[in-house]
């Protein structure tokens, strides 16, 4: 459903923050793109939609390649792509179902959104959208009066407003605390699965992403290095995104990983030994 080849984007400044990235997407796969700050996690998903213009390379989401498309053909692809911030990106003054509403910018005309004339159906939808995230009563409540976790909600369920094919989520935890975190990623899983959503969640937590996020791309200075399970991030590849350290705090806490699989088997290994 989505295919990057060579991937390229050199800003004005002359910073190289992507140098030929490959990489598909089936339908329905949910994948964590992990590595350092700067290694071009959020110009990557940004180049998907063109919030950010790729130097080279090509982008072609569910046939449609995003780069030979008129501005008509660019909008009617990027609804069917849902962004989710860090940062929420909501608008503090308006209502959680103001905000929702507006996610749905994109289908209604310049003149019914302007004078906020919404179709019966969207508010319908909304109101089932808000129930499913956790937020039912909540849609009279301001944006600017609600908790990070319940922002969070907010943002997920605006992104679901169109009724997207691919999730593109940046950082959805960053300022979220640990708790709320994996309630966070847990139901954006549960949607995808629901929904048979495709997601990218750019995460710089390495534990959280192994723990929800089956398939891990790792990517280090615009380059990607990793792309397989998250069972298979080991000290060696933590070594390769991040650099030197020592890894096996974090390579301990990864889910069928190899430093579970040591520890698993080393009581097995010395009862052999001592048996023999
Ligand atoms: N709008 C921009 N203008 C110039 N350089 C940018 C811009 N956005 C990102 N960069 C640079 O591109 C590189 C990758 O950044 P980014 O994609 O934000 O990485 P990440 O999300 O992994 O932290 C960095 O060197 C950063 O300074
Ligand atoms: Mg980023």
């Amino acid at each position: 459903m989505l295919e990057l080849q060579g991937l390229e984007k050199r800003y004005a400044t002359g910073d190289l923050a992507l140098k030929g990235v490959s990489l598909q997407l089936g339908a329905g796969e949910v994948v964590g793109l992990i590595g350092p700050s700067g290694a071009g996690k959020s110009s990557l998903i940004r180049c998907i939609n063109r919030l950010v213009v790729p130097s080279a390379g090509s982008v072609v989401f569910d046939g449609v390649d995003m780069g030979r498309q008129n501005a008509r053909g660019l909008r009617a692809a990027r609804r069917r792509i849902g962004m989710i911030f860090q940062e929420y990106a909501l608008v503090e003054r308006l209502t959680v179902m103001e905000n929702l509403l507006s996610g749905r910018l994109g289908y209604t005309g310049f003149w019914a959104s302007w004078f906020r004339r919404f179709d019966a159906r969207d508010i319908e939808r909304a109101f089932g959208l808000l129930e499913r995230v956790g937020l039912a009563g909540m849609e009279d409540k301001r944006a600017d009066a609600l908790s990070g976790g319940q922002r969070q909600r907010v943002g997920i369920a605006r992104a679901l407003m169109q009724d997207p094919r691919l999730l593109l989520v940046d950082e959805p935890t960053a300022s979220l605390d640990p708790k709320t975190s994996r309630q966070v990623m847990r139901l954006l899983l549960e949607l995808c699965q629901e929904r048979g959503l495709a997601a990218i969640v750019n995460i710089h937590d390495v534990v959280l992403a192994t723990e929800y996020l089956p398939r891990i791309i790792g990517l280090r200075a615009g380059t990607v290095v990793y792309d397989g399970p998250a069972s298979g991030v080991d000290q060696r590849v933590l070594t390769h995104i991040y650099g030197d350290e020592d890894w096996s705090a974090i390579t301990r806490q990864i889910p069928g990983g190899a430093a579970q699989a040591d520890e698993t088997l080393a009581p097995a290994l010395a009862l052999q030994e001592a048996a023999a």
